[in-house]
This record gives structure tokens, C-alpha cells and sequence, in this order.
């Protein structure tokens, strides 16, 4: 018997839960034993109910092609198959909501992709490099829920990795101010060139809800629990215009950024080398070696040459210069798909594990 831990894919069948598929594939402490989708999949072979549905560069692994796909709403038949789950099922996000608290109440942890719980008070968001003493506020909510082990954690958006994880290794300069521009893949509104062809040649200045994401949910990440709570930081102030491109993968963001202490270059791109953070310090299976690099030369990062760094999970940067207006600007980009999706999710779930909020039913 393996003696990984098992897991479900809530909305296994759909985009997102392809992926949490493809990055568990040989995971060495988690495998999918159970899937569950909507009832018109449920009592379908994973293969079949997927059909020609599925999206990812890899083939479908051979261990999940055989699963019976369950009906995501019989909670407690799914629950008892796992140690916990993953969601990522498309409903209303009052519907997510309720189905996330109501596998929870079955003693299961739930760590999910989706945005329904983000701003839930007592619901940790992690970036696991950047706060994962937020993971301490799963104990108040367990209070809340009458639960014992079962919780929900979720992970922010994609587009704030592009340029978070930048402002928080340079937190000691005390950055105040920043405008932030997104560019961001088709991959992210889970489209491929072939179902979208109306984006090659194409710019759209608009992502629905995104903005507002992408200016609030870094507070989140930098404030505090308080009184069973997380409290968002109040600074420093973003603001940011998200636009859609091109590219298949991969978001980058064009920041600009004021600071109250005045760094040096060097200064800036030495806290960019050696920024690291708890994955790092207890070597999780999903951590990139190195979270952040800095490209010293004029034409990077670029989508094509850096958005697999780190096996997708580590962030690039380069054309950190002095601007005119604001203090310094830089470019940054991450995989929106895995540091952004289905591997920060995986990561959160395996400091999770390693805090002991997850473990063997
Ligand atoms: N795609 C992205 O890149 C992306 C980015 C950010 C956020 N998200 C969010 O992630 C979630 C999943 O997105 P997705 O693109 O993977 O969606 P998707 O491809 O449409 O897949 C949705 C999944 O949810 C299941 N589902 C749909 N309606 C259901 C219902 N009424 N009851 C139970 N299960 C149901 C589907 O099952 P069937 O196959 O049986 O229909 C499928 O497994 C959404 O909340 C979405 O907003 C997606």
C-alpha cells in the first residue's frame, strides 16, 4: 500500500483540475485516488468523462485514466475516499463557498484555487515564501467551523506573483507606492489559441474582476492575524491596469515603485538573490532552489526564454532601473498557470503537511 496521502480533485474534469492532475503525477507524498466533477461526469471513467476536453502539453497519466468520477455534491461518499482535497469546481462563488466549508465539516482540509473564500476573515491565503505563519489562523477557523482537522486554505490570484514576491524582499525599504501594468497569457482565463483564436495579433485592455485582485489581495498577504483573523496590511498603496496578450503562458508585470528608505541597485537585486522563505528552509517537494532571479541583461525576462524557471515555480526579474517619476522600475513575470494555480496550491498544501494541518485520516 503506498503510503502517500490521498487526495481528491474537486472539478477534476475541468481546466484547472487537469492541471492539479499533471503536477501530482509521481508527486512523492500525494496521490489522486478519487475525482469528482459535476453529475453529468459522475459514474464516468476519468478518461471518458474528460474526452476531448483534456488541455495539458503532458499526456493524461495513466493512474487517474481508470478513477470512477464522483458527483462533487455527494460531500461525505467523496470525503471518506481522502485525506484532503483540492477544488478547483467551477459554480457560484456563494456554491464554492458552501461546498468548500461543507467538505471541511467532514473533517477533510480543502486547499483550493479558487477565489470564493479569499476574503474570508479567518481563511489563510499563502504565498508559502511569503506568509506561511498565515496557516496559524486555520486554528481559529476550525473553531468557528466545530472542526478538528478539517479546514479551507486558499491561494491569491495569479497575476500579484509577478511582482508580490519582488515588493516583499524589498519590505526593509518600506516601497509605499507602487503602479503596477499586467500582462497576462490566455492560459489564465483557461483558453488555448485554438479556442480563443480571436486573441492572435490581439490586445484586450479589460480582465473582468482582475484589477481589483491584483490591488488588494498583496495587503492580504503582507497583514496579520489579529483576534482569530487575518487583517490586511494598509500599505503600500497599488494601483494597477491588467491587460490581456498574446501568449499562451506566463504573466508579466511592468512596476513602478516609491520607497521611504532609498536602496541602492545593488542593494535591490541582493535582496532579490537571497530572498527565501519557509519551502526553501524545509525543502518541499514543489520549492524552486532559488524563488527569485534577477536578469541582468536588457531583453529578459521574456515569456519564451524564463517562464519554465524553476520548473515554472520561481519568479524572474530583470530591467530594475532609476525612473524619473517614481524611485526604481522593474519587470517581473511568473507561470501564471503553475506558481500561479495548480503548483502554488500544490506548495501550500505541502507546507500544510509539513505544519501538521494535513495529514492521514
Ligand atoms: N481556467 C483558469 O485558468 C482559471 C483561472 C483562475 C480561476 N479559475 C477558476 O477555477 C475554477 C475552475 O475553472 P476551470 O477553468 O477549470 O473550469 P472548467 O474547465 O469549466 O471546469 C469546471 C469543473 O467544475 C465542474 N462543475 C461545473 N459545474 C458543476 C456543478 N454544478 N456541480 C459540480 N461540479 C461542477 C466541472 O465538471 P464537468 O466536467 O462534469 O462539467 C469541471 O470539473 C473556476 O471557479 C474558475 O473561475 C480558473
Amino acid at each position: 500500500m503506498s503510503e502517500k496521502l490521498k487526495v481528491g480533485i474537486l472539478g477534476g474534469t475541468g481546466m484547472v483540475g487537469q492541471r492539479f492532475i499533471a503536477f501530482l503525477e509521481n508527486h512523492p507524498w500525494f496521490e489522486v485516488t478519487t475525482i469528482a466533477a459535476s453529475p453529468r461526469s459522475a459514474g464516468k471513467r476519468y478518461e471518458d468523462a474528460v474526452g476531448g476536453r483534456w488541455k495539458m502539453d503532458t499526456p493524461m497519466p495513466d493512474g487517474v485514466k481508470d478513477i470512477i468520477v464522483m458527483n462533487v455534491n455527494e460531500v461525505e461518499a467523496v470525503a471518506s475516499k481522502v485525506d484532503f482535497v483540492f477544488s478547483a469546481v467551477d459554480m457560484s462563488k456563494e456554491e464554492i463557498k458552501a461546498i468548500e466549508e461543507a467538505y471541511a465539516k467532514t473533517e477533510t482540509p480543502v486547499v483550493s484555487n479558487n477565489s470564493a473564500h479569499r476574503w474570508t476573515p479567518d481563511v489563510p491565503m499563502v504565498v508559502p515564501e511569503l506568509n506561511p505563519e498565515h496557516m496559524k489562523v486555520i486554528d481559529f477557523q476550525k473553531k468557528r467551523l466545530g472542526t478538528e482537522r478539517g479546514f479551507v486554505a486558499v491561494k491569491p490570484n495569479c497575476s500579484i506573483q509577478s511582482y508580490a514576491p519582488v515588493l516583499t524582499a524589498w519590505k526593509e525599504f518600506e516601497p509605499y507606492e507602487v503602479v503596477a501594468t499586467t500582462y497576462q497569457a490566455i492560459s489564465g482565463a483557461g483558453k488555448t489559441f485554438q479556442d480563443w483564436p480571436e486573441m492572435e495579433g490581439n490586445i484586450i485592455p479589460y480582465i473582468a474582476g482582475e484589477e481589483e485582485k491584483s490591488e488588494k489581495e498583496p495587503l492580504r498577504i503582507w497583514g496579520a492575524i489579529k483576534d482569530g483573523v487575518i487583517v490586511p496590511a494598509d500599505g503600500p498603496v497599488i494601483t494597477c491596469q491588467c491587460i490581456r496578450v498574446p501568449v499562451l503562458n506566463g504573466h508579466t508585470a511592468a512596476v513602478f515603485v516609491k520607497f521611504k528608505k532609498k536602496p541602492t541597485k545593488e542593494q535591490l537585486i541582493e535582496k532579490l538573490r537571497n530572498f527565501s522563505g519557509a519551502p526553501q528552509e524545509l525543502e518541499l517537494p514543489s520549492a524552486p532552489k532559488h524563488f527569485i532571479q534577477y536578469l541582468e541583461e536588457d531583453n529578459r525576462p521574456q515569456v519564451t526564454e524564463d517562464v519554465n524557471y524553476e520548473n515554472g515555480m520561481g519568479i524572474s526579474v530583470g530591467r530594475l532601473r532609476e525612473d524619473t517619476v517614481y524611485d526604481w522600475k522593474f519587470v517581473g513575470l511568473s507561470h501564471n498557470t503553475v506558481r500561479g494555480a495548480a503548483g502554488g496550491a500544490v506548495l501550500c498544501a505541502e507546507l500544510l503537511k509539513a505544519q501538521g494541518y494535513i495529514s492521514a485520516k
